[in-house]
Formats: structure tokens, sequence, C-alpha cells
């Protein structure tokens, strides 16, 4: 009955173990949800403020299709002065969620039989836009040994290969690309005459002194990167649908089209509230990162001392351990819901190689934390 590309397709993931955590705790239960993606803070009050002052004012109307123009100068100049890339306004799309600047991108160059590739494990939604654009994922396999790298990335690019997805830091491994590894990726793109996706939207959640490093900044780089980013994570504005896009202007018109025929733009005040964002000092951003590097510290210590077998984290605020001591990744993650009342998710969401592997958010506050490890080690090593 459906469409064959809509069947291609699996619900997401992330959202179906929320949902049963939210039904058992409609049930009484205590759930600690460790889950879903997103920061546990409130959005910055200025933002806020911007929003209701733009509300106020009457930003209530139609808006251009590829954002409110101040907008667009304002993200340039970030980018410009943050990533190094050389855009201006007119490379910028304003966007509802950077997940939709995926989609749109996804739309735009995707094509029935086209091959994209991505790292193993990768957030869900990339494959999803994949096969809903008709193409095909090619899966490449990563060092988890050593931060999630992939290996030999070049065996898997062929004539057919049209565009690569990199998401650093990593949702859900927390892994950081280098400078140098990005360039290997650049060159290949470059001989290979492919486009990357840079999904850059966890660069300000990094640890240990890691830098972030922006792909598209490399010479050769320009015509063939869209940069994705947006604002859920660095300013905690999930529920705004907020994000955006940096491409290449031969690339911007196909995706004005797909933008312009469906949701023409973000709502107009959010993008007021998000200009706020960027131009006001960045303090939040800093103490939030500083928030989610203790928890980060406390979890894995605690997930470490239970048996699972994790690396730290880079950036982010995910651990994806190794869980296959206790059963697979969909056992561990069913019974952490539902004897030790835990949401997390199972790696199988994230690519064919992580059937062993279960993502834990820390985005939640610590106590939270060493109650939901508490009740984990009880469940896993006491029992039986
Ligand atoms: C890697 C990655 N990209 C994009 C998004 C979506 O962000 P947005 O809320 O801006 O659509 C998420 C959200 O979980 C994510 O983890």
């Amino acid at each position: 009955m459906l469409a064959r590309r809509v069947e291609r397709i699996e619900e997401s993931a992330t959202f179906r173990i929320t949902d049963l955590a939210k039904k058992l705790k409609r049930e009484g239960k205590d759930v600690i949800s460790l889950s879903l993606g997103e920061p546990d803070f409130d959005t910055p009050m200025h933002i806020k403020e911007a929003a209701v002052k733009s509300l106020m004012r009457g930003d209530t109307h139609y808006a251009p299709a590829q954002g409110i123009p101040e907008l667009r100068e304002e993200i340039a100049k970030k980018l410009r002065e943050e990533n190094g890339l050389d855009v201006t306004a007119e490379n910028i799309l304003v966007t509802p969620g950077a997940k939709h600047a995926i989609f749109e991108v996804a739309q735009t160059l995707v094509d029935d039989g086209d091959e994209v590739i991505l790292f193993d494990p990768s957030w869900v939604t990339y494959d999803a836009c994949v096969k809903i654009s008709g193409g095909r994922t090619v899966w490449v396999p990563t060092d988890r040994e050593n931060g999630f790298k992939p290996v030999n990335l070049a065996e898997y690019v062929s004539d057919k290969t049209k565009l690569l997805i990199l998401n650093s830091p990593s949702n859900p491994s927390g892994a950081v690309l280098g400078e140098r590894e990005l360039k290997e990726i650049a060159d290949l793109a470059i001989d290979h005459d492919f486009y990357v996706l840079s999904d850059e939207i966890y660069e300000k959640l990094i640890y240990d002194d890691v830098k972030h490093f922006s792909i598209g900044s490399f010479d050769g780089m320009e015509d063939r990167t869209i940069t994705v980013n947006g604002f859920s994570k660095s300013y905690a504005m999930t529920g705004w649908r907020i994000g955006y896009l940096a491409a290449p202007k031969k690339i911007m018109k196909g995706l004005m089209k797909v933008q312009s025929h469906s949701v023409s733009h973000p709502t107009t005040f959010v993008m007021y509230a998000a200009l706020e964002a960027l131009r006001q000092p960045q303090d939040f951003v800093e103490e939030m990162r500083e928030e989610f590097n203790r928890r980060r510290k406390v979890i894995v210590e605690g997930l470490r001392e239970i048996g699972f077998k994790t690396e730290i984290p880079k950036g982010a605020f995910y651990v994806f351990p190794y869980v296959g001591d206790f059963g697979s990744g969909e056992e561990v993650v069913e019974r952490l819901l539902s004897e030790a009342y835990v949401a997390t998710t199972p790696g199988s969401a994230f690519g064919p190689g992580n059937k062993d592997y279960i993502r834990i958010s820390y985005a939640a506050s610590i106590e939270d934390i060493k109650r939901a490890l508490e009740r984990i080690k009880k469940v896993l090593t006491e029992s039986s």
C-alpha cells in the first residue's frame, strides 16, 4: 500500500525506545532516560526573549525561502571565522533543523542507484535519507579500538559513489576525526569526484583539547562540501527546529527547489531567535560543555566498572560501549529497560556492525547517571 521508498526504511529506533520508556513512565515506573539525543538544559533566556520580541513585533508572516538575510549573513560570518569556510550569505540555506538539511541534500544530490558512503556506526537518519532518495548506502567499517576511524576507505569508493556523509564529533560513537584523517577523505573526494556532507552539529561539544576541523576548508573542497550545522545541540534548542547548511551555489539552486516546495522556510520568529543565539556572548555553550565533560567521566568510569568495554568519547554526549559479554545489544537494551528502567538504544540502529553495542546518552543529570549506573550494575552483575 505504501510507496516503495517508504517501505525501504525503518521507524527511528531512538524514538521507538523513547516511546516505550514514556509508556513505562505513564505506568508509574521511575524510568531514567539515556536514549534520546537532546541536551537536558533549557534554552538560554536571551534567546527565548528574542523569540517573544520577534513574535510581538509581528514577525508572523512568510519569510524568504532561503532564510532571513540577517541570519544568513551571521551564519556565513561564523563559518568563515570559526570554520575557515569560504562562504557568503548566498551559500547559506536556513532549514527547520539540521535533520531537514540532510534530507534536502539527499533529495537534491542522490539519484536512484547512486552510492552514498557512511561510516559504521553512523546516526540513524543518514541511511534513511539515502534510502528515501533512492540511493544505496555503502557501509565502511571502522576501527573500534582506535577512535572509530574508517578502515580501508578507498576500497569502498566506486564510480557510483555520489556522496560521503561525515559526522565529527560522531553520534553515536563520540569519535572525532583529526585534520590528517579528514585530509585523506578530502583527497579521495577530489580524486574520485564525489560530494561530502559534513554534519558538524556537535562541533562545540568536544573534550580533552581535541580540535574540531571542517573538511570544507581544505583547498579543492569548497565546490564539493555541504556543511550542515544547527542550534539544537549548541544552544539546547531541539524543539525550535532550526538549523542550516552551507553549499556551493551550483547545489543551492536544487536545494532551494526542495525547500521552497516542501517546508517553504523555518518559522520566521525562530529565525530571529537563532540570530540572537549567534550574536550574543557564547558563555552558555562553554558552561554546557563543561557539564557534559563532568558527566562523560562519571559514565565512562561507571560503565567500565560494570564490565562494558568502551573508548572514552572525544565529543558529543554519547558513549557507545561493546556489551557482547552480557548478550546482544538489543537483549541488553531490553533488559535494562524492563528490569532496571533505564532507557538506552541498541547499536543495531546505527549500522550493520553494531549488534553487540548500545548507545548511552549522557544528556542527563549526574545524579540520574549515577542512579542509572547503580541499577545497570545490579541487573547485569548481581542478578542470577
Ligand atoms: C548527528 C546529528 N545530526 C543532526 C541531528 C538533528 O539535529 P536537528 O535537531 O537540528 O534536526 C542530530 C540529532 O540527534 C544528530 O545527532
